[in-house]
């Protein structure tokens, strides 16, 4: 059933009436009881999922008995937001249930993981980033954000704003890499495709960037372990995401799991208050990860459910979210007690009540299914996941010019692995609510792309891999691969090698399966699993041109690929549209231009490595730091091949000393001396070459991703402002600006090597 449209929310010309909305408001905290303000700070996760004997331990609940303890909770009132719910008729049903069972008519919110699409499904979040381009990013998160309002999602749990230096980590797919100046960028593009100007449109959501903070420093790269950050690292390296989002104008901040420093993040009124709130004027409401107030109690920290809402609450974490039996439940017996003083809990629920008042929620509580149909099926979703994956893909090899293929001159194409026609592992992981049918693998998109000029033939050659312990996102169905009946290993891997050894070209796709990215998959080696390295080298041995695509959202371990094989494509997991695009870049049709965010290590005994480095002791000796193996990356920071040819020079400063406060500009001339039209990603990198600390032998502070036609030169500017000089010194326990000499350079990776210098100096006097 459709529902009338109204939107009655108080509004002035510029937007949001933000005053109306803090009156209402309060008006209504005035009359709320301390269990009614407990309900609007309570999360809860609605599960419809057959209960089962592997998963329900490790989430530690009864499948059958949890939406059956929310729809209780909806009935008294005890509910201010929900998460999980896609289905917009069962938002609706759900939305009923809240407002009928609270006194004052107060809707629920409806948050999810939307992180790299609902229904069109974008490249995974680190594919994106490797785009490098702002305004692709922007809208990738303004669809997703289309579709989610459509279907009466309010707010994503995204973008994950964490950033990740340890690729054994898991969840490096869903951030931007290694690097705080891409990362921050990243964060505020995706804040803004969002929430937009103002979130209370109807197809905008609210953004919620995570995990405050540190999530990505696991001890080990081992996901949920504890976490330790000097000052100077969190000031320099992992806040510059967040602080970038919350100046974008995001809503929400979610906590972070993992002890940070000794203190469970969730607990730490450092973070939430003094930092966020109070440093960087955060305005917005916070959100706790999953459960992670009442395990406060596991930590150690906190003596009980009681104990851990007071503490929790305090710390300034607003809402919290909870799987079932939550602590903020224990709110009002915290207030009772005076462990809580209720004003605190007044100003969280304020803060939620105005969310929902500027999401237009109390005029408009339902949502419109027959619209919602409309909107996921709109084909301009699809064809902008298509671009944002043909952005994103990185060429890391091309030798002899094997790509681009040449559709007319090719006979047969032998396309090779299991994850080549996978549609499942195409998208990658955090997706739900897909239509598989209408997700295009490679084979399809080679397929469709050559017709019937080229005969293209499969082959997996090798079974599917599984994890040794099983995920829990293996419970949502289709996540954990299916193995072929009767797949016989020794004769398909002789199938897919006499396929190679027949056809003009061989194309194998190896990675890893989606279930073995993302949360709680972290992995203790690099390798590609199974018996993928195996098939690739009997493939390569047959002497057939091969290009290897690789699937993934970590680095994995390439030495002898990129050794042996002539050329490498990194297509992520890329989407709904993933394997058209991948079909449009190896046919030439346009060239690759993604970068690489984080550095390739050769392999796991040398992470972390990063590009970013201090200079430290013996810097000549920088590349053999181990005597077994170059302590180089593979690929660094920044590469990525096109199919064109860009020079850079003319790199001039225009002027050579500033004081502090000044701006310097940088130029550069950058040609596609290619003969096609090609882009390229033009990187600026900075080192200050002495001061009150240490600083980095480069950091990134500009760039641009350009797009020239073959032959022409564009002159680019990047400004380097006093906020791209400033660092956070350990020597001055402040942000400072130290009178230095800065090394400059330009070009299309971290690598380059075109240099000037410009000095930044306090007038005398
Ligand atoms: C736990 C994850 O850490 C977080 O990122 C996610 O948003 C929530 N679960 C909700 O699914």
């Amino acid at each position: 059933m459709s529902e009338q449209v109204r939107q009655t929310t108080p509004f002035v010309d510029s937007g949001p009436d933000l005053a109306a909305i803090r009156a209402r408001a309060e008006e209504l905290v005035r009359q709320m009881t301390p269990a009614e303000k407990a309900g609007q700070l309570t999360q809860y996760f609605y599960f419809r999922l057959p209960p089962s004997a592997e998963t329900e331990p490790a989430l530690g609940m009864d499948l059958d008995a949890q939406p059956r303890e929310v729809e209780a909770a909806l009935r008294r009132g005890a509910v201010g937001s929900l998460l999980f719910v896609t289905d917009p008729a069962e938002i609706n049903r759900l939305q009923r249930l809240a407002i009928d069972g609270n006194r004052l008519d107060i809707p629920v919110l409806f948050g999810f993981d939307v992180i790299h699409g609902l229904r069109t499904i974008f490249p995974v979040p680190i594919a994106m980033a490797a785009s490098w381009d702002v305004e692709t990013i922007e809208h990738a998160q303004s669809v997703a954000a289309r579709e989610a309002r459509a279907v009466g999602i309010h707010w994503a749990f995204a973008p994950m704003v964490d950033v990740a230096r340890d690729p054994r980590w898991g969840r490096i797919v869903e951030g931007a890499g290694e690097d705080p100046f891409l990362g921050a960028v990243v964060a505020a593009a995706q804040v803004r495709g969002f929430q937009g100007n103002d979130y209370g449109r109807p197809d905008r959501i609210v953004a919620g960037p995570k995990h405050f903070a540190g999530y990505g420093a696991a001890l080990g790269g081992r996901d949920y372990d504890e976490v330790n950050l000097s000052d100077h690292e969190l000031w320099n390296t992992i806040f510059p995401p967040f602080s970038a989002a919350v100046a974008a104008g995001a809503e929400n901040v979610m906590s972070a799991y993992m002890d940070l420093n000794g203190v469970p993040a969730s607990a730490s009124r450092w973070l939430f208050t003094e930092v966020l709130r109070q440093t960087w004027g955060f305005g917005g409401f916070v959100v706790s990860d999953a459960n992670a107030v009442r395990n406060l109690v596991t930590h150690g920290l906190a003596a009980d459910l009681t104990d851990a809402a007071a503490r929790a609450v305090t710390a300034g974490v607003d809402m919290e979210m909870a799987i079932t039996d939550p602590a903020y439940a224990h709110l009002p017996a915290a207030v009772q007690s005076g462990a809580v003083d209720e004003t605190v809990l007044d100003a969280r629920v304020r803060r939620v009540l105005e969310v929902k008042l500027r999401l237009g929620l109390f005029d408009q509580p339902y949502v419109d299914e027959e619209a919602a149909r409309s909107v996921l099926a709109d084909p301009d979703h699809r064809e902008a996941a298509r671009v944002a994956a043909e952005r994103s893909a990185v060429l890391l090899r091309n030798e002899v010019g094997l790509l681009p293929l040449d559709a007319g001159t090719l006979g047969s194409i032998a396309v090779l692995g299991p994850l080549a026609d996978s549609r499942r592992d195409t998208l990658g992981p955090w997706v739900f609510d897909v239509d598989l049918d209408e997700t295009v693998t490679v084979l399809d998109g080679i397929r469709r792309k050559v017709g019937d000029r080229v005969r293209v033939d499969f082959a997996p050659g090798i079974p599917v891999v599984q994890r040794v312990f099983p995920s829990m996102f293996d419970m949502f169905g289709g996540n954990r691969p299916e193995d072929p009946a009767g797949f016989d290993e020794d004769a398909e891997l002789r199938r897919a090698v006499d396929l190679a050894a027949g056809a003009d070209v061989a194309v194998v796709v190896a990675g890893e399966w989606q279930n073995m990215i993302g949360e709680a998959a972290s992995r203790s080696s690099l390798e590609l699993p199974g018996r993928q390295l195996e098939l690739l080298q009997a493939v390569v041995a047959t002497g057939t041109p091969t290009a290897l695509l690789v699937m993934n959202g970590r680095p994995l371990d390439l030495r002898w690929a990129a050794d042996n094989v002539p050329a490498i494509l990194d297509i992520w997991y890329p989407g709904t549209q993933g394997g058209a695009a991948v079909a449009n870049l190896l046919f030439g049709d346009l060239s690759p231009a993604g970068k690489l965010p984080f550095s390739w290590p050769r392999t796991v005994g040398q992470i972390p490595m990063i590009y970013s480095h201090t200079r430290s002791h013996e810097p000549e000796n920088q590349g053999r730091r181990y005597w077994d193996e170059a302590s180089t990356p593979l690929f660094p920071f920044g590469h990525g091949l096109t199919y064109g040819g860009f020079t850079y020079s003319e790199l001039a400063v225009d002027q050579a000393s500033i004081p502090p406060d000044g701006t310097v500009t940088v130029s550069v001339l950058v040609t596609n001396t290619g003969d096609r039209q090609a882009s390229d990603v033009a990187q600026l990198y900075l080192h200050q070459r002495s001061g009150s600390a240490s600083r980095p032998v480069r950091e990134l502070k500009g760039f641009q991703r350009i797009s020239l036609a073959a032959g022409v030169s564009r002159q680019v500017q990047f400004p380097l402002r006093p906020e791209h000089r400033r660092y956070w010194s350990a020597t001055a326990r402040d942000w400072v600006l130290d009178d230095s000499v800065f090394d400059v350079w330009v070009g299309g990776s971290s690598a380059a090597e075109l240099t000037t210098t410009f000095a930044q100096h306090r007038p005398s006097g």
